[in-house]
């Protein structure tokens, strides 16, 4: 994937997805780690990796506009009383089978692709979905480490890859980011995030998704830097 080969988005999605399960499946979880419900931190940390690409929904933090919000999606029926069960169904059934209706004019030429999730996995993202969407006043939970970076850093996944320990991430399919990072300019941070394939960290797969320069917006990715020299640094001084 060294050249821009971004028309085929879905299969490097797809790509990505397989690597992250795998990632997240094997990893340990910290001792303070802020979430402690555990069945919404999964649920939540499926839909960002799955879904928040293309859907706004409040209690994940997420900001993708190529689908419809998801918060306003459900907002009504919650309101007029349909419970989470159905709400579940109704997301289980959409991700098996996406429906393409008229009403969403808004999004021409995106379709959302079928099964992104199945199994276990499909219902913790459906379950998560029905609890949290629409619901008044929902936030989501903090993310460990200082400044919006650090939930940047946690939205996008970079922690089921990644050691960083002010956000508290023990990935290991990358290089360590407390050790690395205070050791590269702040372009180079850029260009690692955005352009993961230019160079390859010597030792490790060339497996970091190669989306996130159309994911992160160029505000986001400035506060993810900042988060990112400004934790890294402290740790190696500490
Ligand atoms: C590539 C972008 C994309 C991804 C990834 C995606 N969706 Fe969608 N989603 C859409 C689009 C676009 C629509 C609108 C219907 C259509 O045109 O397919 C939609 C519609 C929906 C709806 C119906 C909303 C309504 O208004 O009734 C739900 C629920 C939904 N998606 C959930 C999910 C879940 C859960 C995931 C992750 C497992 C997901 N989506 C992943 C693009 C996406
Ligand atoms: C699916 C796993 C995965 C995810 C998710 C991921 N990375 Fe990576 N990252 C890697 C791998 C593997 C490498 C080493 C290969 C390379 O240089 O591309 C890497 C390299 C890097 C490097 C360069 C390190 C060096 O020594 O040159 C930085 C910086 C980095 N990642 C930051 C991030 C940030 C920030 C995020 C979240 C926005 C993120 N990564 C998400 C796997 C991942």
């Amino acid at each position: 994937m060294k050249k821009n080969k971004f028309s085929t988005k879905l299969p490097v999605l797809l790509a990505s997805v397989a690597v992250l399960g795998a990632v997240v499946a094997g990893c340990g979880s910290t001792s303070s780690a802020p979430v402690e419900n555990t069945f919404e931190d999964r649920g939540r940390q499926l839909f960002n990796a799955n879904c928040g690409t293309c859907h706004v929904l409040k209690a994940a933090a997420s900001t993708g506009v190529q689908g419809p919000n998801l918060d306003t999606a459900f907002a009504s029926a919650r309101e007029i009383g349909m419970d989470e069960d159905t709400i579940k169904g109704i997301v289980r059934a959409q991700v098996i089978r996406p429906q393409s209706t008229d009403g969403y004019g808004n999004f021409p030429g995106v379709t959302m692709p079928a099964n992104i999730l199945e199994g276990n996995d499909l219902e913790d993202v459906a379950a998560y979905v029905a609890a949290v969407a629409g619901v008044p006043g929902i936030e989501p939970p903090k993310a460990p480490g200082e400044g919006p970076g650090a939930q940047i850093y946690a939205n996008n996944g970079c922690g089921s890859c990644h050691q960083l320990a002010a956000a508290q991430s023990a990935g290991q399919l990358g290089p360590n980011l407390d050790e690395v990072i205070p050791g590269m300019t702040e372009a180079k941070i850029r260009e690692s995030i955005v352009n993961p394939g230019a160079v390859i960290a010597p030792g490790f797969p060339n497996a970091m998704p190669s989306d996130y320069g159309t994911k992160i917006s160029a505000e986001q990715l400035n506060q993810l830097i900042e988060f990112l020299v400004t934790s890294a640094a402290a740790d190696a001084n500490g």
